[in-house]
């Protein structure tokens, strides 16, 4: 008699265990969906009043759009400061391919894809600033791109750069 009785209690607390522990998994597994909540897209919420932009990198054109990266002026201007810091920068960067006069004869290249000749006038002539500075931001067939390693304005300085080239 005793036994079943036992029996008993152990079934009903385990039932009663039963539906505690499956109460608990619902409330666990959606719990998220009955808190407050904005679903994407539905407000608009204004800035903090004080808040401040941040600034982040620039955006460039993507290679597809090279055409319309070619249009852009250059915005720094060429002056002797800033062909300094470019062609510091192409030492580091370039010569390893284009080689120190841009003619396409670096180390690299030696054992790599041969660069076009920087120097060249009519490929300077045939290209703008805004093509070239593009060509940097996000690389050729097999250049790799400089977007990363240098900064918008680092690059418009490297071309400053790369015009000298011509002369020399
Ligand atoms: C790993 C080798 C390599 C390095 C490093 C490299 N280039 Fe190039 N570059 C090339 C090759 C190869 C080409 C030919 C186009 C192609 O295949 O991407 C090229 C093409 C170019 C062109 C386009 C020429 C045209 O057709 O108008 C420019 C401009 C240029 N490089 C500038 C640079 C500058 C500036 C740097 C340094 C920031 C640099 N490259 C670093 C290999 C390199």
């Amino acid at each position: 008699m005793m036994k079943y009785v036992f029996v008993l209690v152990l079934l009903a607390v385990g039932a009663v265990a039963g539906v505690q522990g499956l109460a608990l998994l619902y409330r666990w597994t959606h719990n998220m969906e009955q808190t407050q909540r904005v679903m994407p897209g539905e407000m608009n919420f204004a800035m903090a009043p004080g808040s401040l932009p941040r600034t982040g990198g620039q955006l460039y054109y993507p290679k597809e759009q090279r055409d319309a990266a070619a249009l852009r002026k250059n915005p720094v201007p060429a002056t002797a400061e800033s062909i300094k810091k470019g062609g510091d920068l192409y030492v580091v960067y370039c010569t390893p391919c284009h080689g120190p006069s841009g003619k396409g004869d670096g180390l690299v290249a030696a054992k790599f894809v041969t660069p076009a000749d920087l120097a060249n006038p009519a490929l300077q002539k045939a290209r703008t600033d805004g093509y070239w500075q593009s060509y940097l931001s996000v690389g050729g067939a097999v250049m790799p791109s400089y977007g990363e390693s240098l900064s918008a304005e680092e690059r418009w300085h490297v071309i400053n750069y790369l015009r000298t080239l011509a002369a020399k």
